[in-house]
């Protein structure tokens, strides 16, 4: 049957607020907070090259290397073993070292991009573990790859990707808790936390999707900017740039994503009174930090959008414009803080009048290099 927009005006709006959905079965049948377990048979069937890795290369490109990024940040913390992240473009042209204990993990909605389908088959001809974290079945990359796990987040129509991302993350979280439980290199109390925490992420995305109203004024407002900055330190780093990235494949409007701190090293000069800077500020470990880097943006005038956790009465005091997600554990955080940023790229794209399904010179699938 062919895929309908049901009611929404775009495939984009509807793939956002399908994710209460597409994250739930991602979940369903692999995580069971209540029993403790996680049951994923590609990483099962692997484990101890999993969990032995010497190093986990995370290659993908696009939307999908944010998702890697988050990952990298994840599967150090719980799993002690390093990652690297590659633009598969880069990786697959510059003879990069590769040893036989290294496991290869390409992340695709797709499963088809050129640049990441060339660069595992040479990883895998070099000894590499490959490992797929791919959305459509059967594609080239989950077939080329030695196991997998699909992310199950259903057709994906908008180029932009949304609901995809989203499904990576999680797929991604669960392969590190599960390595992570594997090699003891969590306890049991803080993987038991972890596993309700992630069971409890679609619950709690309706609540970070209600406020749509709110943020199609907010687009309403800040469409005319000439450039955005997008700021987040930690795991929510890698959301600054996938919000950046949101804004300007769908309202081509100029947008850089930055850790927040690295910001005083060149983007800074950049702030004035026009000048938007979104902040990806929830309640976590950074907080305290991410509060000094808002007022080093106010006291240059800069206009603050922040993403914060319901009840932060500090940010809310220094923004000039909130965006509310609910509390989640900080290695969560990214699947709630994406949402309303998927929502604000959609809504001023929507403002200026452009093709939020097919923006112009982006394709779904890049099948050629
Ligand atoms: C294109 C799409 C992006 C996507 C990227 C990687 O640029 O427009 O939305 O993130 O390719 O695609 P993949 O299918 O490999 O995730």
């Amino acid at each position: 049957a062919a895929i309908e927009k049901s009611g929404y005006d775009h495939f984009m709006l509807k793939e956002i607020f399908e994710q209460p959905h597409t994250i739930f079965d991602c979940l369903r049948g692999r995580l069971d907070a209540a029993a403790g377990t996680i049951t994923m048979a590609g990483v099962q069937n692997n484990i101890e090259q999993l969990k032995n890795a010497s190093r986990i290369i995370i290659v993908a490109c696009g939307t999908s290397w944010h998702a890697g990024l988050v990952a990298e940040y994840v599967i150090e913390e719980l799993c002690r073993i390093p990652v690297e992240v590659e633009y598969a473009s880069e990786f697959r042209y510059r003879n990069p070292v590769i040893h036989k204990g290294d496991v290869i993990i390409a992340v695709s909605q797709s499963g088809e991009t050129a640049d990441t389908l060339v660069a595992i088959e040479k990883a895998k001809e070099q000894g590499a573990t490959i490992f797929g974290v791919v959305n459509v079945v059967g594609s080239s990359i989950a077939r080329i790859s030695h196991a997998g796990a699909y992310t199950h987040a259903g057709p994906e129509i908008g180029v932009a990707s949304t609901k995809a991302f989203t499904a990576q993350v999680v797929v991604l979280t669960m392969i590190a808790l599960k390595i992570a439980h594997e090699k003891g290199s969590i306890d049991n109390k803080r993987f038991m936390h972890l596993l309700n925490e992630l069971q409890e992420i679609p619950e709690k995305v309706p609540a970070a999707l209600k406020d749509s109203e709110a943020i199609r004024k907010l687009a309403e407002k800040y469409k005319d900017a000439k450039d955005f900055l997008y700021l987040g330190r930690g795991y929510n780093f890698p959301i600054a740039l996938e919000g950046a990235l949101k804004l300007k494949e769908i309202s081509y409007i100029h947008a850089e994503g930055y850790p927040a701190a690295e910001m005083k090293h060149g983007p800074i000069a950049l702030v004035d009174e026009t000048l938007p800077v979104v902040f990806v500020a929830t309640k976590d470990s950074y907080h305290e930090k991410i509060v000094s880097n808002i007022q080093e943006i106010k006291a240059r005038k800069g206009k603050v959008i922040a993403v914060i956790t319901e009840g932060d009465e500090i940010i809310s005091k220094m923004a000039d414009d909130v965006i509310v997600v609910p509390a989640a554990d900080e290695l969560m955080a990214p699947l709630l803080s994406v949402i309303p940023l998927q929502l604000l790229a959609y809504y001023i794209g929507v403002a200026k009048g452009l093709d939020v399904d097919k923006p112009r010179n982006l394709a779904k699938s890049v099948t050629v290099e």
